[in-house]
């Protein structure tokens, strides 16, 4: 048989990104600016990337990666984009904001509202946090109760009340499903922000029903993410979310979808699109900014116009909300992203990674799976034959393992985060190309495994 030329890009020195890590722990808290940059996730210290293009990356040795994190999904259109690279040229000489009135954020919330069903009106935020942070106030205000139901797993961004257990732990810490431990992911926040927070299990209807019966009456909403995206990649089984949104209609509690991860990404539209639910609130970020920060809230006017200024008004104030250079951005990302064919490729070019990843893990004899489809997946290392929640990630999935494997394709010039509650994304400049490049880097890196 005829030996192939291997597409695969061997890493050579990290020298350089080694004394800038030494560097910058002098001036930056563990040398970066946000924990799941650092060491404690790339156990040979952070890559400094100094580059990027299309679907790769360089770092600061001159390694040059295939990047499938894509800054954790926000580069839906890869890296410097050239329409993007164009759009901030000609906006940035025109000047980059006057938190003013402008005709940007009107076209861009124009092209927003005919992609997104629910988006009967919008308001954009800095990034997704700001967002789900607003969306559960507005919920508070139009039902004037307090309480709200998060998921077990789920990550809302980093504002007090959503952070109660956001962060996997070991099987025995975790509690029952009937009375889950309920541990704070952080400190410094108050324990009595969490009185207002019901916890429950996701992607279990009974357990729903049950708490909802319960509870429903108090809440002001139940948050929840379409697809799990903090865990891997988790699906929601068949009918949960029509479900979940029966449920909370019946009990009157505003269902928040958090769509800051899949937003723009599996559909014009996202997930609601997608799996044909419609939120009172949805909340998006990441793919929207492709790359830039901003956050959006998306819903009916009823719910929305209570920010209307009043002596009664939900407050939400921002110096930089509605930026002029991000909405010339996000009005240029989305004019692409409503090209004919753009998610078609996304999930054809996502559909053979998956393939292909499962391909090599079945000829390897690896027990791993691939979870999700088209444009987001993420690989466990498990005996187990899915992963349908938090309590099956903490139980059954071997994180280590993966991080070892992340980091050998680190070695072989594809970038990902080793962290296994991250995702595989891909972009509109990924090719059918990069994907056999990391399936033949997969392959290698399966050989180290045992
Ligand atoms: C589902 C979800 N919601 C909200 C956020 C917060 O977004 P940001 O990091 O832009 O503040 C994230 C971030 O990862 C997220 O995954």
């Amino acid at each position: 048989m005829k030996e192939l030329k291997s597409h695969v890009m061997q890493t050579r020195s990290r020298t350089r990104s080694k004394e800038w890590f030494e560097r910058a722990q002098l001036s930056l808290v563990e040398g970066v600016n946000s924990p799941s940059r650092g060491a404690a996730v790339y156990t040979s210290g952070p890559i400094m990337l100094e580059r990027g293009k299309g679907s790769r990356v360089w770092d600061i040795d001159g390694n040059e990666y295939i990047d499938f994190m894509m800054s954790f999904g926000a580069l839906i259109q890869g890296h410097a984009n050239a329409t993007i690279v164009k759009t901030v040229c000609e906006a940035m000489a025109e000047g980059s904001h006057f938190a003013a009135a402008t005709s940007a954020e009107v076209e861009t919330a124009e092209r927003f509202r005919r992609m997104v069903p629910s988006a009967e009106v919008v308001r954009f935020t800095n990034t997704g946090s700001e967002a789900t942070m607003l969306a559960l106030r507005l919920a508070r205000a139009h039902t004037g109760r307090r309480k709200f139901l998060k998921f077990e797993g789920h990550y809302h961004g980093w504002y007090d009340p959503y952070l109660l257990n956001a962060n996997s732990h070991p099987p025995e810490q975790l509690g029952t499903v009937e009375n889950p431990a309920r541990i704070p992911d952080s400190e410094g926040i108050p324990l009595s922000i969490f009185d207002d927070v019901i916890l429950a299990p996701w992607n279990d209807v009974a357990a729903l029903e049950r708490i909802l019966t319960e509870h429903g009456r108090e809440l002001a909403a139940v948050i929840t993410e379409p697809i799990m995206a903090n865990m891997g990649c988790i699906l929601p089984r068949e009918g949960y979310l029509q479900r979940l949104r029966e449920l909370t209609r019946e009990c009157g509690a505003l269902l928040i979808l958090d769509e800051v991860v899949t937003g723009f990404r599996y559909a014009p539209g996202g997930c609601q699109e997608y799996f044909g639910v419609q939120p009172d609130i949805g909340t998006f970020g990441k793919a929207l900014g492709t790359g830039f920060p901003v956050g959006a809230v998306a819903g009916p006017r009823s719910i929305l116009d209570r920010m209307q200024w009043s002596d009664k008004m939900v407050l939400h104030y921002g110096t930089f909300n509605g930026h002029r250079l991000t909405m010339k951005v996000v009005a240029a990302n989305l004019d692409m992203l409503s090209a004919e064919g753009t998610y078609a490729k996304l999930h054809t070019v996502g559909n053979a990674a998956i393939a292909g990843l499962r391909e090599v893990f079945r000829r390897r004899k690896v027990k791993a799976i691939v979870q999700g489809f088209g444009p987001m997946f993420q690989i466990y290392f498990t005996e187990r034959a899915a992963i349908h929640d938090y309590r099956d990630y903490c139980k059954y999935v071997d994180t280590k393992l993966y991080s070892r494997f992340v980091h050998a394709l680190l070695e072989r010039g594809i970038y990902m985060t080793p962290s296994n509650g991250l995702h595989w994304i891909i972009s509109t400049a990924h090719t059918e190309q990069d994907v056999q490049v990391l399936l033949e880097a997969a392959d290698q890196a399966c050989s180290g495994l045992a």
